[in-house]
Formats: structure tokens, sequence, C-alpha cells
């Protein structure tokens, strides 16, 4: 269903791998919704995702970039403003790896040369790309730019490991930046913290399964789908959302707000 809340607009996704990527289903929605794209992710996954396949049917250029490398992010901004006719309204950061959660490396044994490499995909990450299309003024004025972020940045969430730093770097950035790019140019800046969802990068934490029917549990609205990310992406791209700036905005059917409740203590007596 499309109500042409992105018509005319413009904008760039990262991080579509396969279809069960949060990106794959906002570039989905997006395209739905009246808007042109272009796709980007790390050349290492043009050859094993499937991004080229959601390039074809969303007849959307994919262009590699690796988000820690600042020539292949100012190629990706060049070459989407050349492929959609100007600046876009819109960019999607849906980037997370942690080596140290890959390798199994427990959060009080970690290898710090994994960490800062982690830091550096997950949050600086977002950081080059709000640089990159400020510096080159690529963003149109009241565009919106949005990371996707997890509640370990806030709580503590063992299982998450170095990723939680990741998340708290990346907010802050979101703050930020926010001010800067509102300032000169009303650009809005903001992270959505999604409920755990079932993707390739949900799927590398220990005990995901688990842990994500624990949340589903616990929020009273259960865990937001991916689907749902999507259309709560689009509303922020949209110009019914021009002054949210500055936010960590919570998508995950309550959960952040909740303490205990009966469906979780059940089972827990002596
Ligand atoms: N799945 C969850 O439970 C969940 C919950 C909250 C937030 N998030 C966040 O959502 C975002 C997207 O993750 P996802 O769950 O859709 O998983 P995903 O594995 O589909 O997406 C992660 C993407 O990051 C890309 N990437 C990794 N290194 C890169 C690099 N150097 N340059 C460019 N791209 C690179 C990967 O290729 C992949 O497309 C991440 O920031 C993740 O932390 C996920």
């Amino acid at each position: 269903m499309s109500n042409g809340l992105l018509k005319g607009k413009k904008g760039i996704i990262f991080g579509a791998l396969d279809e069960k990527s949060l990106a794959w289903k906002v570039a989905e929605r997006a395209v739905e919704e009246g808007a042109t794209i272009t796709l980007t992710n790390a050349p290492v996954a043009m050859r094993f995702g499937k991004i080229k396949e959601l390039g074809e049917k969303l007849n959307a250029e994919v262009i590699p970039a690796d988000a820690t490398n600042m020539e292949d992010l100012e190629n990706l901004f060049d070459k989407s403003m050349e492929a959609l006719g100007g600046k876009v309204d819109f960019v999607l950061h849906s980037i997370g790896m942690s080596l140290n959660v890959r390798k199994k490396r427990e959060y009080t044994n970690l290898k710090y040369e994994w960490m800062q490499k982690t830091l550096d995909i997950s949050a600086l990450s977002f950081h080059r790309v709000l640089q990159v299309a400020y510096q080159k003024d690529a963003i149109n004025d009241w565009g919106s730019v949005l990371a996707l972020s997890y509640i370990a940045a806030q709580r503590t969430f063992p299982q998450y490991n170095e990723m939680a730093e990741s998340k708290a770097l990346l907010e802050s950035i979101a703050r930020s930046f926010g001010y800067h790019y509102g300032d000169a140019k009303k650009v809005r800046v903001n992270t959505i913290s999604q409920s755990p969802t079932k993707t390739t990068a949900g799927g590398g934490v220990k005990g995901f399964d688990t842990f994500f029917n624990y949340a589903d549990k616990m929020s009273p609205l259960g865990n937001a789908s991916a689907d749902d990310c999507a259309n709560y992406c689009i509303t922020l791209f949209s110009d019914f959302t021009r002054y949210v700036t500055m936010q960590n905005l919570f998508h995950d059917g309550g959960f952040s707000s909740m303490g205990m409740n009966a469906a979780v203590l059940e089972g827990m007596e002596e």
C-alpha cells in the first residue's frame, strides 16, 4: 500500500545484505512510497549478499562503498547525485559488525584492534557519512538522516558485548552532528532503537533466539518487526516529521519503559 509519502524524494540506503536486512525492507518501502534511491554496501557484500537482486527489482543503482573508507564514501555521494539527478533528501545508515562478537571473545577479554575496527564500522562510519554529505552539500534542506541503534546503548545487555559502546557512540554522533547539520542546513539526524530482529547481524549475537523471545514477552506490544521498522523509517524521511532531530527514538513495542510484567514473572516463583 502506498501513500506517496516520499513522492519525488531521493535517497541513499546503506546495508541491504539479504531480504532479512532492515535496510532491505526500508529500501522496498521507500520506493513503494514514491522515492528513487541508490543502494550501497561493502564491496565484500556484493559477492555474498543479494543486493544486486534488490537493485534490479527497485530500479536502483548499486554503488559499492566500504563505510570506513572516505574515498569510497565520496564516490558514493558523487555517483548517487549523478544517478538521481541532484542532491538527496534522505540517507539510511544500517551498518553493524563486531569482530569480537563474531570471533566469540568475551567482553572481559576483548582484543582492542578488533574493537577499534568494530567502532569504526558500526559508529564512526556514521560520522564519516554525515561529514562527506555535509562537505559536499549533498543533502537538500529539510532532509533526514537516520541510523539504526539498540537499547544496549543505555542499559546493560551482557551478550551484546562491545556493540553496546558502538551504539552509545552512534547515538551521540546523531546528537552532535544533528546540531551542526540542523543549524547549517535544516537537515535532521536521528537514530531509531529497534527491537531485536532476526537478521544476519542480529543472529550473530550469542543467545539471540532466547533473548528475542524474552523481549517479545516483556513488551506490551511485542517485538517490532522489520516491516514495521521500515514503516517508521519512512515517516522519519517524510515531511511529517520535519522538526524531529537529535533524538534516539525507541521502536520497540514499549520494551524500553518496562521493568517487569506478569508474563515474564510466570514460572519464576520458588
Ligand atoms: N537485528 C537486530 O536485532 C537489530 C536491532 C537493533 C538495531 N539493529 C541494527 O540495524 C542495523 C542493520 O542490521 P541488520 O539487523 O539489518 O543486519 P544485516 O546483517 O542485514 O545488516 C548489517 C549490514 O552492515 C553491512 N556492513 C558491514 N560492514 C560494512 C562496511 N565496512 N561498510 C559498509 N557496510 C557494512 C553489512 O554488509 C550488512 O549489510 C545495524 O546497525 C544493527 O546493529 C539490528
